[in-house]
């Protein structure tokens, strides 16, 4: 059974691998992208939720460096997605105090959707509710390998730890302490290899596009009767 949930003890920051779109097409007799359009649903159920519990940060592992390997439909099917998802929720999110941020390398993306995550990204630099970062076109190793270069280009001889964290994309933003990721796969793929040194994993069955206020709840449950020691004794 679970534990009542202990309010003092929320995640800061929960990131997500939204994984099982493809499968939850498929259990429907669906094409790939119909799962990663009912995922958009889930992506907007769990901004909600986290806005009602007064989860500070939330990341959703959108497209990462490997997801280029996947057909040009699929690929071109989810730029279509965030591209209506960034268009339809511009004014929502200003108005709802919804900052949303990116990491990774928009660069390689089509010009009109780098436009679009520009443009949402100044029109929510203020917003302090709940910061949405979008981790697009990223990866872990990629995220390390920048934040290296960056310090070597400024002539950095010895580096600290603080150093390569504030290099990484996520810069300031508070490392996750707890990542979720659905579909029952326990996996890490490349993720926030640096920052998730100490998160808390959860790794439950739903299928993203199923993921509802419901299953966040249970997280959070889950999330509240760990017992992190950081490698100390308590
Ligand atoms: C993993 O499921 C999901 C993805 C690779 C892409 C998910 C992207 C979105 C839902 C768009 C997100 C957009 C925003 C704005 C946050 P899978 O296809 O690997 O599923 P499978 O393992 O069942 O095949």
């Amino acid at each position: 059974m679970l534990r009542k949930l202990k309010l003092k003890n929320l995640p800061k920051h929960i990131a997500i691998i939204m994984d099982g779109n493809g499968r939850w097409a498929q259990s429907q007799g669906l094409p790939r992208n119909f799962g990663h359009k009912e995922g958009i649903s889930a992506v907007e159920r769990t901004i909600d939720a986290c806005l009602k519990y007064k989860i500070p940060y939330l990341t959703f592992f959108a497209f990462s460096t490997e997801n280029w390997k996947r057909s040009k439909q699929e690929v071109d099917g989810i730029f279509d997605l965030i591209r209506d998802f960034l268009k339809t929720k511009r004014l929502d999110f200003k108005e709802r105090g919804i900052k949303i941020v990116t990491i990774g390398d928009d660069s390689a993306f089509p010009q009109d959707l780098q436009g679009y995550l520009a443009n949402i990204k100044a029109d929510t630099e203020n917003c302090d509710n709940l910061t949405v970062t979008l981790a697009i076109n990223y990866g872990g190793r990629a995220d390390i390998t920048q934040a290296v270069n960056k310090l070597i280009s400024k002539g950095v001889k010895k580096v600290s730890e603080e150093d390569i964290l504030t290099s990484l994309y996520t810069g300031k933003t508070p490392e996750p302490d707890f990542v979720i990721r659905t579909s029952g796969e326990q996996r890490i793929s490349n993720f926030l290899l640096y920052q998730m040194a100490y998160s808390e994993l959860y790794f439950p069955k739903v299928l993203w596009p199923d993921f509802n206020e419901r299953h966040l709840l249970k997280a959070l449950k889950v999330f509240s009767s760990r017992n992190r020691r950081y490698g100390g004794i308590k």
